[in-house]
């Protein structure tokens, strides 16, 4: 009886997500921000560290090393106000890969931080497009409104137009770049003063100022600034108010249904630097965001506070320790609890598996966890190699969560192999870390294991496949890169394979389950097929098939 009502409070109280963002939009100022918030302040210093290391290298021990917090913690974990909070750290950067896409997968929430100067750009369109398949409810945060921005409506329009998400506006902004006051809360009808945090730490924060209205005098000399100019704070006024209108007149109201569907986003405005608007945020965002979700199974919809426990893995990551080979299995729990040395199926090989070695990673090191509950990630150390991604785990019964789907490569290469007579090792080298999500693998028409096509979502992808073929089966390749942009799987009635393997602008291959997959090397290309094939269906991902 008390470990369900322990699970229901523990279900109630988290709160999963990740930041979507574009390199340098200030994921990581936010992260250390949030990370403030709970406390966690050591952990704060060390992603600090990694924004200074942006340059990539051959090197996977190096990429390791350089990654830092990103690698070697795959989830960071603080309390806020009773509650915990999961934050799923998604690579980004030049090591943006399809782990990126899959951690998405374990999240119930996403946060979309936007640079306001610069506005929706490729990498935050592309995670976008994930959480919408999810229909996962997305918080956005305009970002550095402290430097010159765009015009805040023109952001919304951008949402809208870019990715087709409605929006609405919790906070807005009052002024931006050097006339930047701060924000006006559009619930409690409240203004947050613009303080930088060099000002907040000397001084304390300002208290917010709750106005009567906008009309408020008070509004004025908010506007007016340190230096109570009259003439920028008419200009800031009367800016700020037809907006204002606008936004209330003609804006999307808050809605909660419509925000957890994924199909209205909360907009906040702020600057991560500054820790300016962030707390507010995360208030908003505890109210506002789901608590675990209900996954789907091959069975049924499983429930977070079914008792009995399951989880699945989204992201294998090996390597972790140099100084042992090994490999880490990240689980996102699912229902239920959690206990160390519990022994569970492990539904794809129908066989119980005992899992005594749970751990939790902090900075650089790693502690075993005794207990996790729906919502917390668990890295699991997998000796045997037998998890892969998305496996299920569940106790009392045997049941399968939706797989995760491999998503759209954009980076395509070949492999060569500087000694022949190796080939053995490197097909098994190939089909190990094909695996584990390394790169995706395609095969040519007729030719079995020869020759293979690798896909990656990132290209730093084939630089970590290359070393550790290297380093784990002693095979050299090269990696020849190749002009595609675009992978797609395809199905429905007429396909002829010969036909794109003879057009020079595409390529017919099939994947590791002889899937028909179609290589592009121009939008225009793709274009061109789905136009004239009106018959077959061009898929940017694919379901993982089950063994
Ligand atoms: P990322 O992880 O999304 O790539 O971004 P990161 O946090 O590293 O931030 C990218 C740059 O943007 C950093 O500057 C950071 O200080 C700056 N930045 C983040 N938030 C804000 C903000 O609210 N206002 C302003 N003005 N700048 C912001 P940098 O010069 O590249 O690095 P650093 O020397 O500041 O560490």
């Amino acid at each position: 009886m008390t470990v369900e009502k322990d699970l229901q409070q523990e279900v109630k109280r988290r709160r999963t997500f990740a930041i979507i963002s574009h390199p340098d939009a200030g994921k990581t100022t936010l992260t250390e921000k949030l990370l403030l918030y709970g406390g966690a302040i050591h952990l704060a210093g060390a992603v600090r560290a990694k924004s200074n290391q942006k340059n990539t290298t051959s090197d996977w021990m190096e990429i390791e090393k350089q990654r830092g917090i990103s690698i070697s913690s795959s989830v960071l974990q603080f309390e806020y106000q009773g509650h915990q909070i999961n934050l799923l750290d998604t690579p980004g950067h030049k090591d943006f890969s399809e782990d990126t896409y899959r951690t998405l997968i374990a999240a119930d929430a996403a946060v979309m931080l936007i640079d306001a100067a610069k506005g929706v750009e490729p990498q935050t369109r592309k995670l976008f497009e994930v959480c919408r398949m999810r229909g996962i409810p997305i918080f956005t945060f305009m970002n550095k409104l402290d430097r010159p921005s765009r015009e805040p409506l023109d952001l919304l329009d951008e949402l809208e137009k870019v990715l087709g998400i409605r929006s609405c506006p919790m906070t807005w902004p009052i002024g931006t770049g050097d006339r930047f006051r701060g924000v006006y809360d559009r619930r409690d009808g409240e203004v947050l003063m613009f303080q930088t945090e060099g000002e907040a730490n000397v001084k304390g924060r300002l208290a917010p100022i709750r106005l009567a209205g906008i009309d408020d005098p008070e509004m004025r000399r908010i506007c007016g600034g340190p230096r109570e100019d009259e003439y920028e704070a008419n200009e800031i006024l009367t800016q700020f108010k037809n907006e204002i209108e606008l936004v209330d007149l003609a804006g999307d109201e808050f809605d909660l249904d419509a925000v957890l569907a994924g199909e209205l986003t909360p907009v906040f405005f702020g600057s991560a630097m500054n820790n300016f608007g962030v707390q507010r945020f995360l208030e908003r965002f505890i109210e506002i965001a789901p608590t675990p979700s209900a996954r789907k199974s091959n069975g049924t919809e499983i429930q977070p506070t079914d008792p009995r426990f399951s989880g699945f893995i989204f992201k294998i990551q090996a390597n972790m320790d140099p100084s042992h080979r090994d490999r880490v299995a990240f689980m996102r729990v699912c229902s239920g609890k959690f206990t160390r040395n519990m022994e569970v199926k492990h539904a794809r090989l129908n066989k119980n598996v005992k899992l005594s070695k749970p751990l939790q990673f902090f900075a650089q090191e790693r502690v075993i966890i005794e207990e996790a509950w729906p919502g917390d990630i668990v890295g699991l150390l997998d000796t045997s190699g037998e998890l892969r991604i998305g496996d299920t785990l569940c106790e009392g019964g045997r049941f399968e969560y939706e797989g995760v789907p491999r998503f759209s490569p954009e980076h395509f290469a070949g492999v060569l192999i500087k000694d022949p007579m190796k080939r053995k090792q490197l097909t098994k080298g190939l089909d190990q870390l094909s695996e584990e999500g390394v790169v995706q693998i395609y095969r040519q028409r007729g030719l079995g294991d020869k020759d293979p096509i690798l896909g990656a979502v990132g290209g730093l992808q084939f630089e970590v496949l290359q070393h550790r073929l290297k380093a784990e089966y002693s095979v050299d390749v090269k990696i020849e890169r190749l002009p595609y942009v675009h992978a797609r799987w395809v199905t429905g009635e007429g396909l002829d394979p010969g036909f794109f393997e003879r057009r020079e602008d595409s390529r017919y291959l099939e994947d590791r389950d002889g899937m028909p997959v179609i290589l592009f090397k121009s939008e225009w290309a793709l274009r061109w097929a789905q136009d004239n094939y009106k018959t077959l269906k061009f898929h940017s991902t694919a379901p993982m098939v089950r063994a």
